[in-house]
């Protein structure tokens, strides 16, 4: 597909087939998150696939609103930044997250992205806590989101040309 077709049949699908992903669509997608550019190339992103049922469920409940859709995905990678290597995690991690979408949409495979950084826990601490302590990471992993993924149980319409608000672009004309 060409990349604007995938710019606009990139959206977040939160309903999810029970079928898997084929092991080389995944494969593919987690390798767009590896080759996604990062700051002085540092490439400070580890990234947890998790597959397993009841590590989706709790990862599911971790925040009270927003990430229930993992509850029912095939596999959730969770992008965590190594705040030691680079203070560009939080860019690094998004960059890395889109690139991701991206090539899950190309792929006809359903994403959407859970927001873990700055968000609270249904218990009342922090999500980035409860997800590092999931995955047994260190408090130098800072977790910018999760990219929940699976074959799509519904296709949300793409996006239209239309739907670009060019009222947001200013145009700087030349002294
Ligand atoms: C930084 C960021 C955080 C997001 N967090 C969540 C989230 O926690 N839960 C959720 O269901 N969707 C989340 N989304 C998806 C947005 O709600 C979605 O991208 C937006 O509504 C536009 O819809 P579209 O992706 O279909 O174009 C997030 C998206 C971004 C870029």
């Amino acid at each position: 597909m060409e990349l604007y077709d995938v710019i606009l049949k990139r959206r977040s699908v939160r309903s999810y087939t029970a079928e898997e992903i084929p092991e080389e669509k995944l494969r593919k997608i987690i390798e767009a998150g590896l080759l996604a550019p990062t700051s002085r190339n540092r490439k400070p992103c580890e990234f947890y696939v998790i597959g397993d049922k009841a590590m989706l469920e709790s990862l599911s409940e971790i925040k009270p609103a927003g990430g229930a859709m993992l509850k029912d995905c095939a596999a959730a990678v969770v992008v965590a930044g190594d705040s030691d290597k680079a203070d560009t995690w939080i860019e690094d991690s998004s960059i890395a997250l889109s690139y991701m979408q991206l090539m899950a949409a190309d792929l006809g495979v359903g994403s959407c992205w859970c927001q873990i950084r700055l968000r609270g826990s249904s218990s009342g601490s922090d999500a980035e806590g409860c997800v590092r302590g999931l995955i047994s990471a260190s408090d130098d992993y800072r977790i910018v989101g999760i990219l929940a993924l699976g074959m799509p149980g519904n296709e949300p319409e793409p996006h239209s040309p239309c739907d670009a608000d060019w009222s947001k672009v200013h145009c700087i004309p030349a002294e």
